[in-house]
């Protein structure tokens, strides 16, 4: 199976270079996986492994001392609200983390103003995670900061594209060649358009598939989720965003997991050796079992996280200008 093309046009009007100059110095947003050349990704996946191995012996560095990082999320968020934090401090950053719900955007301030205001404040990096498409770039041109998109609503999610491949690359050795099932609610699922960019850039083969009211209109190759793991390296599941759906997919209990679902079963179709991940937060019992879930010799699932670190601490450095 060919891998997809771009599968949103939101997706492909997100493609503008983003470097700028500010202050003297050149930053970088990282916006879309399309805004990052081919030397920025391997640039970051490399320096990720460096952060790797020096955060598992407690290694500090210091290429961000005294920078300061916004972090603003107006959507939740566990891993990559953390992740991004993490990154910073083991960078030698500070970090201001924006409580969004009991902030002034709960009195009606827009977005450009507080974009404006917090820019006033002369962070080094702006990450940002917002429900609206494009938020990151629209924030970027009021600030003179770089501006990191921790998820743009159905958009993107760069930075989780980047540590899926890390992870997978450490795993395998390579990401070339690899057939990479993504299964689940494709339709909103920002990991799945940046990762369905990314990974065929460094010549992974992806399979998307899910149930038909969770495909997005314009993706012609609608495999079943049996026919996206038959034989794949890796099988990537998705969250169902019911928080997302205009209507309940209505289906029963049990049901999601045994049509659309990773069971110990559908994976002895996937390749001998193939691994599972999952960006998180999992939905157990319905896009995935407990035993997939928990099989150490299988999932990569927890590695994903602890490459999240390593892969965020390469994007603010790169960001920030502190690598080229
Ligand atoms: C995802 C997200 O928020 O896009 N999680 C993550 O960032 N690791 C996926 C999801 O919410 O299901």
């Amino acid at each position: 199976m060919p891998s997809p093309p771009p599968i949103s046009s939101k997706v492909q009007s997100t493609r503008w270079s983003t470097c700028r100059r500010r202050n003297r110095q050149l930053v970088v947003d990282i916006f879309s996986i399309d805004s990052l050349t081919d030397g920025h990704i391997a640039a970051i996946l490399d320096r990720a492994d460096l952060h790797l191995a020096a955060n598992r012996e407690s290694r500090r560095s210091t290429t961000l001392r005294d920078k300061i990082v916004f972090n603003l999320f107006y959507e939740n968020s566990t891993r990559t609200l953390m992740s991004f934090a993490t990154a910073a401090h083991r960078l030698g950053a500070s970090v201001v983390t924006l409580p969004v719900g009991q902030s002034s955007v709960k009195k009606g301030e827009t977005l450009a103003d507080t974009a404006r205001t917090l820019g006033a404040m002369r962070p080094d990096a702006i990450v940002i995670r917002h429900p609206e498409t494009g938020a990151p770039s629209r924030v970027a041109e009021l600030v003179d900061a770089p501006v990191l998109n921790a998820g743009d609503g159905t958009n993107e999610h760069p930075t989780q594209a980047l540590l899926d491949a890390a992870t997978l690359r450490a795993h395998f050795g390579r990401v070339d060649g690899l057939t990479v099932a993504i299964c689940g609610d494709i339709r909103h699922s920002r990991v799945a358009h940046s990762n369905a960019l990314l990974l065929p850039r460094l010549g992974a083969n992806v399979r998307l598939a899910g149930p038909l009211e969770l495909m997005p209109d314009e993706l012609s190759a609608r495999p079943t989720v049996d026919d996206a793991i038959a034989g794949a390296d890796v099988v990537m599941m998705l969250r169902v965003q019911r928080e997302r759906l205009d209507r309940d997919l209505g289906d029963g209990p049990g049901e999601y997991l045994s049509r659309y679902g990773l069971t110990a079963e559908r994976l002895r179709r996937a390749a001998p050796n193939a691994v599972v991940m999952h960006p998180g937060p999992m939905n157990r019992g319905i896009e995935i079992e407990d035993s997939v879930a928990d099989d150490q010799q299988r999932s990569l699932i927890t590695r994903q996280v602890e490459y999240g670190v390593a892969v965020r601490m390469a994007c603010l450095e790169l960001a920030a200008g502190a690598i080229d």
